[in-house]
């Protein structure tokens, strides 16, 4: 198995890079590379863990190509970061002609990579991927391609857990929709303990975790935004389609995934199943409570929205 992570060198790339090291499976190939210089430095450093994963680094756009080759999985934290002030659409114009290119390459170097995508914008960049695989003639796309929205689950698991008294680790939320302000939507009617909670402590808790992201930019006073909190969120995601990927059965994690005969957008966050191919079945969204129901619904425009921002991009109309 062999696991590339772009924009390894980042405030997320380098953590992220780390957790791999330590728990993807032994025998692993750990491919790092980013436009900064000292990335094959990155690699040495991490290299004098004693886990079984093999580590190289990578820069320059020889090193793309060598760092993507033959790779199952890539991992996407390339990009700019968000900074006070900036909302993730403002990052898109900068960001959307990174994954781009960088989605050109796994393409043509690794086409049957599962791809999964931190940078932000998440809602726009997924559909932009998307339109770049097609142009590339890999059919399959919609099976292997993700939107990381694994921290708002995180996020979600965790204020949870404080609100209900259960144990952290023993959360599970699933979230839907998008990565960005009201287009997240944790279905807290599904979680163990949902009765014992008020309707105003649940809409309170939802707004929180659409605005968690903001919170961790303000804190971090100009900064950056999340990134040790991402690195958990990317690798377990990662993990999760590593294990799909080698056959374990029953892997459901939240992501970002095309749907495009679904019922709400042509692309749009849920469970999914992780399989030997990547997207092995979507989950049903399941019963909402009525505030749920609202909440998807008003998100709806505003995603459909992003997403065409990201299909124009490549087709030359943004
Ligand atoms: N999905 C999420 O939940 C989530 C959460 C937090 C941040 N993010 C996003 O993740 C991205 C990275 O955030 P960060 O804090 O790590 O930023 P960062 O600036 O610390 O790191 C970004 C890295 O990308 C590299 N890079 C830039 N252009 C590149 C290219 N063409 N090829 C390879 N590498 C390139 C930079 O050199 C840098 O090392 C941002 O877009 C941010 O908004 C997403």
């Amino acid at each position: 198995m062999k696991v590339a992570v772009l924009g390894a060198a980042g405030g997320i790339g380098q953590p992220l890079s780390l957790l791999l090291k330590n728990k993807l499976p032994a025998g692993s190939d750990l491919a790092l590379y980013d436009v900064a210089p000292f990335t094959p430095g990155v690699a040495v450093d991490l290299s004098h863990i004693p886990s079984d994963v093999n580590v190289k680094g990578y820069t320059g756009d020889e090193g793309l190509a060598e760092a993507v080759k033959g790779a199952s999985v890539v991992v996407i934290p390339a990009g700019v970061a968000r900074k006070p002030g900036m909302d993730r659409s403002d990052l898109f114009k900068i960001n959307a002609g990174i994954v781009k290119s960088l989605v050109e390459a796994v393409a043509k170097n690794a086409p049957e990579a599962c791809i999964a995508i931190i940078t932000n914008p998440v809602n726009t960049m997924v559909p932009l991927a998307a339109e770049v695989l097609k142009k590339a003639g890999i059919k399959d796309y919609a099976r292997k391609l993700f939107g990381v929205t694994m921290l708002d689950t995180l996020r979600s698991e965790t204020f949870w857990a404080d609100v209900t008294g259960y144990s952290r680790g023993s959360v599970r939320i699933p979230v839907i929709g998008g990565h960005s302000g009201t287009t997240i939507l944790p279905i807290f009617s599904q979680a163990l303990g949902y009765d014992s909670v008020s309707a105003e402590e649940i809409e309170k808790l939802t707004k929180r975790v659409q605005n968690a992201g903001t919170e961790v930019v303000e804190a971090k006073a100009g900064a950056g935004s999340a990134t040790l909190s991402m690195a958990a969120a990317g690798a377990r995601f990662a993990l999760a389609i590593v294990a799909g990927l080698q056959g374990v059965p029953g892997v459901v994690e939240s992501a970002y995934v095309a749907d495009e005969q679904g019922e709400y957008a042509p692309f749009f966050a849920r469970q999914v199943l992780l399989g030997q191919n990547g997207v092995a079945g979507l989950k049903p969204v399941g019963k909402l409570s009525d505030y749920e129901k609202k909440c998807l619904d008003d998100m709806l425009p505003g995603l459909k929205k992003d997403i065409q921002l990201g299909v124009d991009f490549v087709n030359g109309n943004a």
